[in-house]
C-alpha cells in the first residue's frame, strides 16, 4: 500500500501530530532516536526483519537484524557508559561506512550523549577543528585513521578515550586507546536507555560557512517527528523495500535519513561501502534489488556520463521511487534519469541546519524538472525581499528563501556559537542563505547561494578554510577561493594567489603548495587549479573581492567595480 496521499489533501490537514500519534510520542514523554530506531522495532514484531545489508570492498557482506541493531547499539552504549562518558558528552564517529558507524549513532543516542559524525576522509587538521569546538570526550575509530587522532593528541586534553573498533593486537595500544569488537563482545540484552526529551541534544553536525571556522549544528531528539514523517511521505518508504541512501552518515543526509528515516519506519536498508563507480553501483542495485534510491546530482551526472550501454547491462527494474538532494538536480538529469530508469529522480532540498526535507517534489505531484518543487506540509516557505526581509509576493521574482522557524528538526543552535545562529533570522524567517524564486504554480526554482560558500559535488566547502590553508605556505603572499563551473560537480573550487618576494611562478611550486595543503584540507576542499596573479581584486578597505574572481570564472559581466570598490 502507498502511503501517498494527494498533496492538496495532505497540506489541508497537516499537523505535526500525524507523526507524534503514529510514534505513540506524547508531548512531555521521554523521546530518544536510538529506542525508535531498534527496540521498537522490534517490540512491533520485527526483531528478525533486516535492518541492514553492508557490502564492503572485494563484495564481503555482512547482514544484521532490527534485533541485532538494538543489541549492538546496547553494547556500544553499555561500553561507553563503563568508560565513564554521560550525558550530553560528544562521542565522535570518525570511521568508514562500516556497520560499527550505524550501530554507534544509536549506541551514543541511547546513552543520551551527543554523537558528532564526522567525514573519515578528513586530515588531521579538519578534524582538529571541530573535536576542539565541541570538546569532544571520545573517538570511535578504526586502525586506518587513528593516526590522525594521535598526530592531535596533545592538543587535546579534553579527549580521553580512542576507541578502535578493529584492533587485531598486533601494535600495542598507545596514550587513551581502548579496543572494542561489536560483533564479538558479548551483547547486552537489557541496557537503560537515557530517558531523553524532545529538547535533549542528539546529533553534531559540522558544516561550512563563508568566514570562521566550521560551525557545529545542534540537533535534537524531537528532530525523529520530521524525519520520520518525510521519509514515509516523501521517500515513499514501505515495509517491503529495499532502501539505500548513498550518503555518508558524516553528513547529514547520511543520519536524517540513511539512520533515523529509515530505521524508525522498520525498513530495510542497504549501505555500499566502496568508492564511487557506475559498474559497482548498478551491479549493488541489481544484486540487493533496491527499490527506494535515495542519491545526490554528482552522482547522477557521473552516471549519465558512464552512459546507458552500462545500464542495459544491468537488470535495474527493482527500482521504484528515486529522489535526489544536495545540489542543483539539472532539468536534463531528471529528464534522463526518467528515459534510462523509467523514474524520474525527484529533487528535495534541504540543509543540515534543516535537518529535514524543506521543499520537495512530492510523490504524484507534477514533475517540472529543474524545480525543487514546494514546501513539505506544515513548512511555511516565502521568498524575500534582500532588504526588507518582506515576503515577494511577484511571480518569478528572485529573492532569499525563508522558512517560518518551528519544524521539529530545525537546528537549535550553532554549538558554543549562539551570535552566529541568531543572525541566520531576519523578520521572524529562517535564511538559509539561498536564492531562489516561485512560478506561478508555486513550484520553487534555485537561483544560488547567498554567499561564497562553494558546492562542489554536494559537499560544503567555505573558501575561508581553503585560504587560510594555502596562506600558511611559505610562499604565499594572499590567496582567494572561489567556485568554477565544473560539467560534473556543477562548481570544483580554484584558488588563486600571490606569491611573496622571491618566489617564482611554475607548476612545481603548484604542486608544493597542493602537496602542502593537502594535509590540512579534506579532499573534496582541495582545489583542482591554482592560478598565480599580481596582484588580487581589493576593496579600498583591503578586503580581496571574491566575486570579481567568481564573475570571470563564470563569463558573467562583472558590472559597476566602482562600488565594489567601497565594499
Ligand atoms: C544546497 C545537504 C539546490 C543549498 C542536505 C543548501 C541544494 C546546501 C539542494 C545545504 C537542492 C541542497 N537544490 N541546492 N535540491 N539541496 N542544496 O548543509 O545551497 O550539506 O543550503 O545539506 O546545499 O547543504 P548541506
Amino acid at each position: 500500500m502507498s502511503n501517498i496521499e494527494s498533496y492538496e489533501k495532505r497540506l489541508k490537514d497537516f499537523d505535526w501530530s500525524i507523526a507524534e500519534k503514529e510514534l505513540d510520542y506524547n508531548k512531555g514523554d521521554s523521546i530518544n532516536i536510538g529506542w525508535y530506531c531498534s527496540d521498537r522495532i522490534c517490540k512491533q514484531g520485527k526483531a528478525d526483519k533486516k535492518a541492514l545489508i553492508w557490502e564492503g570492498l572485494g563484495g564481503i557482506e555482512k547482514t544484521y537484524t532490527f534485533n541485532d541493531v538494538r543489541l549492538r547499539s546496547n553494547t556500544i552504549a553499555s561500553f561507553l557508559k563503563n568508560l565513564g562518558i554521560k550525558t550530553e558528552d560528544r562521542v565522535c564517529l570518525f570511521m568508514d561506512k562500516i556497520p560499527e558507524l550505524y550501530m554507534g549513532f544509536l549506541g551514543i543516542l541511547k546513552l543520551g550523549a551527543i554523537a558528532q559524525p564526522l567525514f573519515s576522509a578528513f586530515g588531521d587538521e579538519s578534524l582538529h577543528v571541530r573535536l576542539d569546538n565541541a570538546q569532544t570526550t571520545a573517538i570511535i575509530t578504526q586502525r586506518k585513521h587513528v593516526s590522525k587522532v594521535r598526530k592531535i593528541l596533545d592538543q587535546m586534553p579534553y579527549l580521553k578515550h580512542i576507541i578502535i573498533v578493529d584492533y587485531e593486537g598486533k601494535n600495542p595500544l598507545r596514550e587513551r586507546e581502548v579496543a572494542f569488537n561489536m560483533d564479538d563482545a558479548i551483547q547486552v540484552e537489557n541496557f537503560e536507555i537515557s530517558q531523553t526529551k524532545a529538547e535533549s541534544p542528539s546529533v553534531l553536525h559540522y558544516t561550512s560557512g563563508t568566514t570562521g571556522q566550521p560551525k557545529g549544528v545542534k540537533h535534537v531528539h524531537y528532530s525523529l517527528i520530521s524525519q520520520y514523517l518525510t521519509t514515509k511521505w516523501v521517500l515513499d518508504l514501505q515495509d517491503d523495500d529495499i532502501y539505500w541512501c548513498t550518503a555518508d552518515p558524516g553528513w547529514v543526509t547520511g543520519t536524517s535519513y540513511g539512520i533515523i528515516g529509515p530505521w524508525s519506519l522498520g525498513i530495510t536498508q542497504c549501505v555500499l561501502d566502496t568508492g564511487f563507480s557506475a559498474e559497482s553501483w548498478y551491479k549493488f542495485i541489481q544484486k540487493r534489488k533496491i527499490t527506494v534510491w535515495y542519491s545526490a546530482p554528482t552522482a547522477i551526472r557521473s552516471l549519465m556520463k558512464a552512459g546507458e550501454n552500462i545500464i542495459k547491462e544491468h537488470d535495474l527494474s527493482s527500482l521504484r521511487h528515486l529522489a535526489s538532494v544536495g545540489e542543483p538536480l539539472n532539468a536534463e538529469a531528471v529528464i534522463w534519469s526518467e528515459k534510462v530508469f523509467g523514474k524520474a529522480f525527484l529533487d528535495t532540498y534541504w540543509q543540515t541546519e534543516t535537518g529535514s526535507m524543506m521543499l520537495t517534489n512530492y510523490p504524484g505531484m507534477k514533475i517540472k524538472p529543474g524545480s525543487m518543487g514546494k514546501p513539505f506540509p506544515g513548512i511555511t516557505a516565502s521568498i524575500l525581499d534582500t532588504k526588507t526581509f518582506e515576503p515577494i509576493n511577484e511571480i518569478g521574482k528572485p529573492g532569499l528563501i525563508g522558512f517560518k522557524p518551528g519544524w521539529p528538526a530545525m537546528m537549535r543552535t550553532y554549538w558554543r556559537n549562539e551570535e552566529t545562529y541568531q543572525k541566520k533570522f531576519e523578520n521572524g524567517w529562517y535564511l538559509p542563505g539561498d536564492r531562489a524564486y516561485i512560478d506561478n504554480e508555486g513550484y520553487y526554482w534555485f537561483i544560488g547561494r547567498d554567499d561564497d560558500v562553494i558546492n562542489t559535488g554536494g559537499h560544503l566547502v567555505s573558501p575561508f578554510e581553503v585560504e587560510s590553508a594555502l596562506l600558511e605556505h611559505e610562499a604565499v603572499a594572499e590567496s582567494a577561493v572561489v567556485a568554477k563551473p565544473d560539467d560534473v560537480n556543477m562548481e570544483v573550487v580554484k584558488a588563486f594567489v600571490t606569491l611573496k618576494p622571491g618566489n617564482e611562478a611554475s607548476d612545481e611550486l603548484e604542486l608544493k603548495i597542493m602537496n602542502f595543503i593537502r594535509k590540512k584540507l579534506s579532499p573534496l576542499a582541495m582545489p583542482q587549479e591554482i592560478e598565480y596573479m599580481d596582484t588580487l581584486p581589493k576593496t579600498r578597505s583591503g578586503k580581496i573581492m571574491r566575486r570579481l574572481l567568481h564573475a570571470k570564472e563564470w563569463g558573467e559581466e562583472i558590472g559597476d567595480i566602482s562600488t565594489l570598490e567601497d565594499d
